[in-house]
């Protein structure tokens, strides 16, 4: 991973200018079908995914939403603008979405945006993530964050979704998705703090964070489980295997706090958080899919 990300971003910081430079080349206007590939734990990143894929489908885009969950490649020649939304953990991108980018095709100045949510304004793998593209080959026309509430963060832990002021959080990412798209085909996108520190910042505490995620991936599961089966079924990463007494967690946890938030008993818990509570968060609506039954 390091190899790869750290050639990228090396290229992509001796090549001064090189997303300024691509970005206000016109966009192309026969831009038919769009593909919104966005990864989500607990439905914020969903939420935003679904609103500019309804803004791209105003604009007559033919705009079709994936989940990224276990799937695979993707084939270039299926759409002409390519959407990447991401929750930040730790701030950076998770796991899963680097492994995805760093399989993609090569292509030549396909239009490409990303998007990410997030709790606080942590800044840098919006553009991280925009430089990894752009050494696909692809043309970044915006690369922006939307602050969401959060599910889980160190300072604030998982936001309680019953608050007024937490839901309104949701509305405003709603609320500034068409100024995005707007912005974004008037040539006016931006690429959010796309400077060396805050690239550099991005990558240190992503790669810090992978490499030693025990506190949050360390997860129990209490005496109130009624092995109901469905974490197994809805764990993104298949990190959670059957049992004759209790789930088993194995070691590839993407630390997406589905799991944790989704249990009907409440019963899966971080041994080790600073933030203690006993509140779970999911974005309303947001049902995620089933995924063991889908690939028995
Ligand atoms: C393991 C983990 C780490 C996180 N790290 C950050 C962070 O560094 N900065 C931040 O603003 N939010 C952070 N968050 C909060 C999420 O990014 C935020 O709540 C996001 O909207 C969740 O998206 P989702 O509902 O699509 O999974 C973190 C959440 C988790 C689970
Ligand atoms: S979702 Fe909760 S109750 Fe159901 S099996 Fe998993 S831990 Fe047990
Ligand atoms: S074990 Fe839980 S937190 Fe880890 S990837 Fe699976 S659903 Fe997400």
């Amino acid at each position: 991973m390091s190899r790869i990300i750290s050639r990228s971003f090396l290229q992509g910081c001796a090549e001064k200018n090189l997303l300024d430079s691509l970005k206000y080349q016109p966009i192309i206007s026969a831009m038919q079908r769009a593909l919104i590939l966005f990864f989500t734990g607990t439905g914020n990143t969903w939420f935003l995914a679904d609103s500019i894929t309804k803004e791209l489908r105003k604009r007559g885009f033919k705009a079709d939403m994936i989940a990224l969950e276990r799937s695979g490649g993707l084939d270039p020649d299926t759409f002409e603008l390519l959407g990447i939304g991401f929750p930040v953990y730790s701030g950076c991108f998770p796991y899963n979405i680097w492994r995805f980018v760093r399989d993609l095709k090569n292509v030549h100045g396909k239009p490409a945006f990303v998007f990410s949510t997030k709790a606080q304004a942590t800044p840098g793998s919006e553009a991280l993530l925009a430089r990894l593209l752009a050494r696909k080959g692809y043309r970044v026309l915006s690369a922006r964050s939307f602050i969401a509430p959060s599910n889980e963060t160190l300072l604030l832990g998982p936001e309680d979704i019953s608050k007024p002021e937490v839901l309104k959080k949701l509305e405003r990412v709603k609320n500034e998705v068409p100024g995005f798209v707007e912005d974004m085909f008037a040539g006016n996108g931006v690429i959010e703090k796309d400077n060396t520190f805050m690239l550099l910042s991005s990558l240190v505490s992503g790669l810090a964070f992978y490499l030693n995620t025990g506190y949050l991936t360390n997860l129990k599961v209490t005496d109130k489980c009624s092995r109901c089966g469905l974490c197994e079924e809805i764990c993104p990463a298949g990190n959670i295997g059957s049992s004759l007494t209790r789930p088993r967690f194995r070691n590839r946890c993407l630390v997406c706090e589905r799991c944790v938030n989704f249990c009907p008993q409440r019963s899966i818990v971080h041994p080790v958080t600073f933030v203690r509570t006993s509140i779970r968060y999911r974005a309303p609506g947001y049902r995620p899919p089933l995924l063991r039954k889908a690939t028995r």
